[in-house]
């Protein structure tokens, strides 16, 4: 496919989906096949220094001993980041006690529109201890890097915004030393993220 007509095709919110899981398929396809030359030891993650919804300096060390369920989207993303945010948090509660034990974090990946305090509004609608995460154009580039998350900015002609951003969207866990346990595609629900994770803990 060309570039234009990948552009074309992610103008539709429907079909913006459907590309949002190919990419992610992309991706999957990807950290496995790094996983494979790892011999299991998947190079996911890593340092991070990012602000938090308080304007505070946050890394990946202030969530040591914590397992974490990290998220990359934005928050004017009109249907999947809300979707997928909304199943971490039920899976979170479907873990009960244990989902005490797991940090969600949310990370944007359009940090010239969620400053700290946007990211403080949206997170708030989503669960009680949801860590929203923004910083410079240069610390999310970096970030979505180790991660293997894609994102781009793209025109928005549905919208009175002026550009929309194209992202993959994969949740990731994390263990309490920082490493990469595992991935969750999109459309996974609830009750099967608490189980997969449930199954890890
Ligand atoms: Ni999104």
């Amino acid at each position: 496919m060309t570039r234009n007509g990948i552009i074309a095709l992610v103008a539709g919110v429907a079909v913006a989906i459907a590309a949002g899981i190919w990419i992610s398929d992309l991706v999957i396809s990807k950290v496995e096949t790094r996983q494979a030359q790892d011999n299991g030891a998947a190079r996911v993650g890593g340092p991070f220094t990012l602000v938090n919804e308080q304007g505070e300096t946050v890394t990946e060390a202030d969530f040591r001993g914590r397992y974490m369920l990290i998220y990359f989207g934005f928050t004017f993303c009109p249907d999947v980041c809300p979707t997928e945010l909304q199943v971490i948090s039920s899976a979170i509660e479907a873990l009960g006690p244990r989902g005490a034990d797991i940090a969600p974090v949310f990370i944007t990946i359009d940090p010239e529109r969620d400053t700290p305090e946007v990211m403080a509004r949206y997170v708030a609608l989503f669960h009680p201890r949801l860590t929203g995460l923004t910083g410079t154009p240069e610390q999310i580039a970096a970030t979505a890097k180790a991660w293997h998350v894609f994102y781009r900015k793209a025109e928005d002609e549905s919208s009175s915004a002026d550009y929309t951003m194209d992202h993959s969207s994969i949740v990731f866990l994390m263990g309490p030393e920082g490493e990469y346990l595992k991935l969750f595609a999109p459309g996974t629900s609830p009750d099967k993220m608490a189980e997969d994770i449930a199954a890890v803990m």
